[in-house]
């Protein structure tokens, strides 16, 4: 018995480019500040990045995903962006912007970079000015200024907690108060003033005139706020529906800045593509990912999913569904510079869930705060379960994002003293969330050398010993490894990418999800521990254990040629 999720096919078609590029995509996440220090300063750059596009050809991406390199105080690893037009010092110039766009391109690459529309940094011009401005100013109108509460307005304009701990609100030498959603050092732009909508616009403009594909949207889903005085409290916010009139998520007014953004996209030749990070109820992904709006939208179910045959199943007609309603194609995401690596995750017991499945904890957290003992990790188990969940989401309809060292299976690393930590949510909420630098320590190129081929100058996060083995240089030729692995899965790919649809093949077992792609190709994942037998048919092409008899072992996807 077979069951098929389909995109509707006029959705699958690009009037200007057919189909358009992005929707199948394999788009490789550089975190910049980790990748590689081209000049010995400790901090990777984009000259670093330039120097490693021959190894982004090889390893077959279609496209990059820059993360901020923006001038930055790096209060928030860069999502705190001091401008928006222009390359941070320490990471190079725009002229080395260029080269690197060119020398990508030359190779066939395409470049998304990150926008963060939410808020700037405190050290913007525009913050900058809000504060000698003072109160009533129109530079105070950019942003999201409040008289406190209390006698003397000491005591602040609403009881809120940001993101990342503490108060939401910040007050100001003149007495004032400004709202963060995030670090103190990001406060939030008010975008109903048409100064705000107009700039970025600019910025928009800036890159894509300088040849960028297309820009992933930071905290899509917050920008347009409504404020009503008296404000409500953290209390009334959280029992609010999430239904387009939320005061701050999520609202629908944010789809008229989308709206305009769609303009300047499609003035390009190609259009330029954005997809939106938008954590919103499932039902209103596809406001984000229309066409008229941002044009796709991330898929994150996977990131809080366990290696699960009944979560990933779900997860995939889920998203597949979406897509359709949207005309959008999906994206695949196992890891990223927010969550646990994933070769980790799988390797530590499952998440705790609520009534609606979702994990009732941070996964991982609980394991990074120990320092990496408990509860015991099986990394051994991690990286087999990896390698399956890998082959498995490489070979869905839709565009896939590795975030990078994945394709080298890196582990998280939980070791890392606290004076060397750098994450604002480990700052904020001490002894509840170790935050997230585990995941954005810098990749190991080589198996010696100063820091492990990242640069001359040491790494700004200390790397584990351990990190030699996992290095490009001891996998290269290893065609066991697990970059052979997603080199060889990438490669293939190419041929699954008929059109965007999969039908399930029922296994009769619980634990063994299997789909065909049009082209006839199959693939098997076993999440179990328990041997599977593979129907007889044509032998195997790919397997993330590499064995090819016709027993699945557990923990084990295999792709199988159409006959
Ligand atoms: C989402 C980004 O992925 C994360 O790294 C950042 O801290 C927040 N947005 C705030 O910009």
């Amino acid at each position: 018995m077979t069951t098929a999720h389909s995109a509707p096919l006029t959705a699958q078609l690009n009037d200007r480019e057919m189909p358009a590029w992005w929707r199948q995509a394999v788009v490789y996440q550089v975190y910049p500040r980790s990748f590689e220090d081209a000049d010995g300063d400790g901090i990777g750059d984009i000259r670093g990045v330039t120097s490693r596009v021959p190894y982004l050809k090889e390893l077959g991406i279609d496209a990059v995903w820059l993360s901020p390199f923006y001038p930055s105080a790096l209060a928030d690893g860069g999502y705190d962006v001091a401008d928006y037009r222009n390359v941070d010092p320490r990471l190079g110039t725009l002229d080395d912007f260029d080269e690197m766009l060119g020398a990508l391109h030359a190779a066939g690459i395409r470049v998304i970079v990150d926008i963060v529309p939410n808020h700037t940094s405190d050290q913007h011009a525009w913050f900058q000015e809000a504060l000698t401005a003072g109160r009533g100013s129109a530079a105070r109108a950019r942003y999201i200024f409040r008289d406190g509460t209390g006698p003397d307005g000491s005591e602040p304009p609403a009881d809120w907690v940001s993101v990342f701990g503490g108060s939401a609100w910040q007050r100001v030498d003149d007495g004032q108060w400004y709202f963060h959603n995030f670090a103190v050092e990001q406060p939030d732009l008010d975008w109903s003033n048409p100064e705000v909508r107009a700039d970025f616009v600019k910025t928009l403009r800036f890159w894509s005139d300088r040849g960028v594909d297309g820009f992933r949207i930071d905290v899509a889903h917050m920008l347009t706020k409504d404020f009503v005085d008296p404000l409500p409290s953290q209390a009334e916010l959280d029992a609010m529906p999430r239904d387009g009139n939320h005061p701050m998520i999520d609202r629908d007014d944010v789809h008229e800045v989308y709206a305009e953004w769609r303009a300047v996209f499609d003035s390009y030749d190609p259009p330029r593509t954005a997809v939106a990070e938008a954590w919103v109820e499932p039902s209103r992904i596809p406001l984000y990912a229309r066409a008229e709006s941002l044009g796709q939208a991330f898929n994150f179910d996977l990131l809080e999913a366990d290696f699960d045959a009944r979560q990933f199943r779900r997860i995939v007609g889920d998203n597949l569904e979406l897509a359709g309603t949207s005309g959008s194609s999906t994206t695949w995401v196992l890891s990223n510079h927010d969550v646990v690596r994933h070769a980790t995750r799988y390797g530590l017991p499952d998440a705790e869930r609520d009534s609606a499945g979702r994990p009732t904890r941070k996964h991982g957290n609980e394991w990074l705060l120990s320092g990496g003992t408990r509860p015991a990790l099986d990394a051994e188990r991690g990286s087999r379960r990896a390698r399956a969940a890998a082959l498995f989401v490489l070979a869905l309809p839709g565009s896939a994002y590795i975030y990078q060292g994945e394709e080298l299976g890196l582990h998280e690393v939980a070791a890392i003293p606290e004076a060397d930590r750098q994450d604002p949510t480990f700052f904020r909420s001490p002894g509840e969330d170790i935050g997230r630098d585990g995941c954005r320590v810098p990749l190991p190129w080589s198996e010696d050398g100063p820091s492990f081929g990242f640069g001359t100058g040491g790494a700004h996060l200390p790397q584990p010993g351990w990190f030699a083995d996992y290095a490009v240089s001891a996998q290269h030729d290893d065609s066991t490894s697990s970059l052979a692995l997603y080199r060889a899965a990438l490669a293939m790919r190419r041929l699954l990418q008929t059109d965007e649809s999969l039908t399930w093949v029922e296994t009769g077992h619980d634990d063994v999800l299997a789909f065909r792609r049009s082209n006839g190709w199959t693939v098997f994942t076993n999440f179990g521990t328990e041997p599977f037998e593979l129907p007889d048919g044509p032998p195997i092409s790919l397997s993330s254990r590499h064995r090819d008899e016709r027993i699945l072992p557990g923990e084990t996807t295999v792709w199988i040629a159409g006959a």
